[in-house]
C-alpha cells in the first residue's frame, strides 16, 4: 500500500539549482527603482553598477586591493574570459570531477591547446588536491554544482605559489567561506545563490592575477567582450562599473535587492548559517532513511547548496527511470520543482540549499520525498 501523501506542501518548492529560488521577500515592485531606460553610463546607473560592486565586497569581505568586475555571458562568461586572459604563460592544471570543471578542461585541452595537466575524479569523488602543484596556474571549480561535492577548504592551495588559482565558485560563493588570499580568480554569477537573474559574471583578481594581465600578452586574439588590458594596463573602468557592454540595469536592481537580503540575514555568515540548516535537514532525512544518501562519498566535501542524492534501494530495476519519476511525481504534486539529477550525472535528485531556500520548505519537501520514493517502489512492483 502506498503511503498517504502529507498534508502540507512547502510554500515555495522552488529548489533548482539555478536559477535559484529568488529571495523569500521577493516581489516585482522590488525592482521599481531600477534605472531603466536610460544609459547605464548616466551617474545613476554607474552609482547602481558601483553599489553592485562594492556590496559584493562588503558581504563576501573581498580585499580593498582585489578587483570586482561585472563581465557578461554570466559564470561562463567570466571564467573564459580569465583563462582566455591569462593562461599560457606557464604550465595549467586542470581539476574537475564533475560537468562543469569538464568543460573548462574541454576549453583548456581542446580550445587553447594548452599544456596542461588534467587531474578527474568520478562523479561523488574529488581528485587529490594534495597532489596539486600550485606552481602551475590551478583552474578549478569550489562547489560541483552537477555532484555535490566542494573542496572542503583551501589548505591545499600554497600560499608561496608561482602559478594562478583561477576559481569558478559560482554555486559557492554567498554560502561557504572562501579563502581570499588563496584565490587570485574568482567568478560567480548572480542567478545562483542570491537567487539573482542570469547573464552577468562576477570577476574577482587578486593583485597577482593583475600582474599577470599586466605582464603577458596571451599568443591568440582576444575579441573585445574578454578584454581586460589595454595598452598592458588594466582597464580599471571595468572595475568601477563600466561595463564592457550594455547590462541589464534590471538585472543590476535585482541584484541590489538581493544584496540588502543578505545583509537583513546577517550577510556571509547568516547566508552560511541558512545553507547549512538545510543541508542538514536533508542530512537528517538521509540518516534516517536506508534507501538514500549522499552522491559524494566524503562528508567533508558535502556540498551545502547543490545537494546531490542517490537511490540505493535494492529493489529498484531502472535507477536513471526511477529518479525521474521520482521527481515528476513531486513536480506533479507541486511539492519540489526542478530537483532532477543534472543531464550528465549519474541518476538522483538534486536539491538546492542555498540561503534563498527557507528550511521549512525544505522541511516540508522531505515527507513528500518519502512519499513518491514509496509510490514509485509500488509502481514499479
Ligand atoms: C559550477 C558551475 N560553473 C558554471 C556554470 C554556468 O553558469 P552560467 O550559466 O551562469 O554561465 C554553472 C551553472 O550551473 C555551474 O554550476
Amino acid at each position: 500500500m502506498a503511503i498517504e501523501q502529507p498534508a502540507t506542501r512547502p510554500a515555495n518548492p522552488r529548489f533548482s539549482s539555478g536559477p535559484c529560488a529568488k529571495i523569500p521577500t521577493f516581489t516585482l515592485d522590488k525592482l521599481s527603482d531600477a534605472a531603466l531606460g536610460r544609459s547605464h553610463r548616466a551617474a545613476v546607473g554607474k552609482d547602481k553598477l558601483k553599489a553592485a560592486i562594492e556590496g559584493t565586497r562588503e558581504i563576501l569581505g573581498i580585499p580593498a586591493d582585489y578587483k570586482i568586475g561585472i563581465v557578461p555571458a554570466s559564470d561562463t562568461g567570466a571564467v573564459e574570459m580569465a583563462m582566455w586572459s591569462l593562461l599560457g604563460e606557464r604550465k595549467a592544471e586542470m581539476l574537475a570531477w564533475e560537468s562543469f570543471g569538464s568543460g573548462w578542461v574541454t576549453d583548456v585541452v581542446k580550445q587553447l591547446k594548452l599544456d596542461a595537466e588534467v587531474k578527474t575524479a568520478e562523479y561523488g569523488e574529488i581528485v587529490d588536491l594534495a597532489s596539486v602543484d600550485c606552481n602551475n596556474d590551478v583552474v578549478f571549480t569550489w562547489n560541483g554544482t552537477t555532484s555535490g561535492v566542494r573542496v572542503p577548504n583551501g589548505d591545499w592551495i600554497a600560499d608561496d605559489r608561482e602559478g594562478l588559482t583561477i576559481c569558478d565558485a559560482t554555486s559557492a560563493a554567498f554560502a561557504m567561506d572562501l579563502p581570499w588570499d588563496k584565490l587570485d580568480v574568482t567568478t560567480f554569477s548572480w542567478q545562483k545563490v542570491l537567487g539573482g537573474e542570469a547573464a552577468h559574471g562576477m570577476l574577482i583578481l587578486s593583485p597577482r592575477a593583475v600582474e599577470r594581465l599586466e605582464s603577458y600578452t596571451p599568443a591568440w586574439p582576444m575579441p573585445k567582450i574578454f578584454r581586460l588590458t589595454k595598452g598592458g594596463k588594466l582597464i580599471e573602468g571595468i572595475f568601477r562599473g563600466e561595463t564592457i557592454n550594455t547590462p541589464s540595469m534590471l538585472a543590476v536592481e535585482d541584484y541590489l535587492v538581493a544584496l540588502d537580503w543578505a545583509r537583513s540575514v546577517g550577510g556571509l555568515q547568516g547566508l552560511i548559517g541558512r545553507a547549512n540548516a538545510n543541508t542538514k535537514a536533508i542530512a537528517d532525512f538521509v540518516e534516517l532513511h536506508d534507501w538514500i544518501d549522499f552522491l559524494a562519498h566524503d562528508p567533508a566535501t558535502v556540498s551545502n547548496t547543490s545537494v546531490c542524492l542517490k537511490f540505493t534501494d535494492e529493489r529498484i530495476k531502472d535507477g536513471a527511470a526511477f529518479a525521474k519519476s521520482v521527481a515528476k511525481r513531486m513536480e506533479a504534486e507541486g511539492a519540489a520543482l526542478d530537483i532532477g539529477a543534472y543531464r550528465d550525472a549519474p541518476a538522483g535528485l538534486r536539491i538546492w540549499c542555498g540561503g534563498t531556500v527557507e528550511t521549512s520548505d525544505i522541511e516540508a519537501m522531505l515527507p513528500w520525498l518519502e512519499w513518491a520514493f514509496q509510490a514509485e517502489i509500488e509502481a514499479q512492483a
